[in-house]
């Protein structure tokens, strides 16, 4: 029997104004439906404001510590469901259940560290420059917040927005993506479970031409954050710019990992396959150029052939897995006109550039893990974000090179260079820009207690994560207080 899903608008499960749904299925078995979600219409946005309204009122009233202990059951809950989630997020977006074991762990760690900020939430006492005056700065909720999230980490990123806006006292509309509906229904249950106010979180599914466009365009909503390519991004940035919105937007990238001539081999080769092939490319933060120093060059690449070949496609579930399905068919299909590209542009195919096929891999959008070499600085393998397991080889003389082909392009994630030599590897800290940069460990590894985000066209100068995501989500506001009993003027009577 083939269930049908709900909204959550109101404090109540509700099926779309629309009456209209669409399917989710299972990316490595399309014969597996997991069920039909609603294709809701911008009304439904509608009264989700309307609820979500209500929900800040009474939640903004609410003492942080008593927030940040709603936070600390949810966090709890996910570890309780840790197993289920993991199961039920790989049929829905196929990355192995090591993958996605660890997406619901961001969440849990994401909601442990709200927790504690519940108790912190600092703002500032400083002095007055007048005598008998006391200045302070203190942080207050904005308002409805609009959260619009990827499949790719379909619990980790939705609890990167959702729960610091919580812990700041907003309340919060989430439209998760359309691949991964299901992970975003049982993140609100574990939310309500855990004593959220109902009318604090709407659970709005569909579109994002419909539903993520009224989000953003409604004039209710304060606050929007959107994780997704950085042409959705630009619309959504033109239209929050035109309507003076507070928004957050984590982009694309083009990540790549250096490796120079004295680094230790083996650790970057198990880097890269990380880095590369880990979600099936489907990363912002994926490996996706490895730029090989020229004496290393030709030795590394062959071995990289050798073990990316040997990579076990198949059902993220089962055991033995190391890499999943494309999350659907335009996902494939764009990766194949990104392999024509590059035999187009002249670099050279290694291994990979095909859909993998053949038994149970049929029923899926299985794609083999792919490495073009001879790629150039410039052309649009070295430029354009794919998305899926294809890694593009660049040639350099030397560290300097490297990193002005780590720089070259539009985007600004995150980086990483493998040597033994502590000067490069400072120096590499401080001349690439991105956002994130690892030495001697893959492009991906970022920890929910630290700022995540990107600079250039990643981003637009926020950061998820860490401290910093909670000044995007709270308004600074100061308060003096002149207990002199008479009128100082500041600038004035003092000078
Ligand atoms: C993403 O790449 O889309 O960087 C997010 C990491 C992850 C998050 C990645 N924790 O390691």
């Amino acid at each position: 029997m083939t269930i049908t899903y709900r909204n959550f608008i109101g404090g109540q499960w509700v099926a779309p104004s629309t009456g209209a749904y669409f399917e989710n299925r299972n990316p490595a078995d399309q014969q597996d439906l997991i069920g039909h979600f609603p294709a809701s219409g911008a009304s439904d946005i509608d009264a989700a404001v309307a609820s979500a309204r209500r929900g800040f009122e009474q939640w903004k009233r609410t003492p942080a510590p008593a927030r940040g202990d709603v936070l600390r059951r949810v966090g709890d809950l996910l570890a309780a469901r840790k197993e289920e989630l993991a199961d039920l997020m790989t049929r829905e977006m196929g990355k192995p259940l090591a993958e996605t074991r660890g997406d619901v762990q961001e969440g849990i760690d994401t909601a442990y560290y709200a927790a504690t900020e519940g108790r912190r939430l600092f703002g500032h006492t400083v002095p007055s420059e007048l005598a008998n005056k006391w200045a302070m700065s203190m942080r207050r909720p904005i308002g409805v917040c609009g959260l619009i999230t990827p499949f790719n980490f379909p619990l980790a990123i939705p609890t990167w927005k959702a729960f610091p806006a919580l812990l700041c006292g907003n309340a919060v509309i989430l439209k998760p993506a359309e691949d991964v509906p299901h992970t975003s229904t049982v993140l609100v249950e574990v939310l309500l479970e855990a004593g959220l106010p109902p009318e604090v979180i709407q659970l709005v599914h569909g579109m994002g031409e419909v539903v993520g466009k009224a989000l953003v365009e409604h004039p209710q909503v304060p606050v929007i954050s959107f994780t997704g390519s950085t042409e959705t991004g630009r619309f959504v940035g033109e239209t929050c710019g035109r309507m003076h919105k507070r928004l957050s937007l984590e982009m694309g990238g083009k990540n790549a990992q250096i490796v120079l001539d004295d680094a230790d081999l083996d650790l970057a080769l198990d880097g890269v396959l990380w880095g590369a092939f880990g979600t099936t490319g489907q990363r912002c933060t994926a490996t996706s150029r490895l730029v090989l120093q020229e004496g290393i060059h030709d030795a590394f690449v062959t071995r990289l052939a050798e073990r990316a070949q040997a990579l076990r496609l198949g059902d993220g579930r089962r055991a033995g897995t190391d890499v999943g399905p494309l999350v659907n068919d335009a996902a494939r299909e764009k990766v194949e006109r990104y392999i024509e590209i590059g035999r187009q542009q002249g670099a050279t195919l290694v291994c990979g550039g095909a859909r993998a096929t053949g038994g149970d891999l049929d029923r899926g959008f299985f794609f083999q893990p792919t490495i073009f070499t001879g790629v150039t600085a410039g052309s649009r393998l070295d430029q354009e974000e794919i998305f899926g397991p294809v890694l593009s080889v660049i040639k350099v003389k030397d560290a300097a090179e490297a990193f002005d082909v780590n720089n070259g392009v539009r985007y600004g994630l995150s980086s990483s260079v493998y040597t033994r030599n502590v000067n490069v590897a400072f120096r590499a800290l401080q001349e690439l820009d991105n956002g994130i940069t690892y030495v001697n460990a893959p492009t991906i590894g970022a920890e929910a207690h630290l700022p995540f985000g990107g600079v250039k066209e990643t981003g637009n100068g926020h950061r998820e994560g860490g401290w910093e995501v909670y000044e995007f989500y709270s308004e600074t506001k100061v308060g003096y207080v002149d207990y002199s009993g008479a009128l100082q003027r500041a600038q004035i009577d003092n000078y």
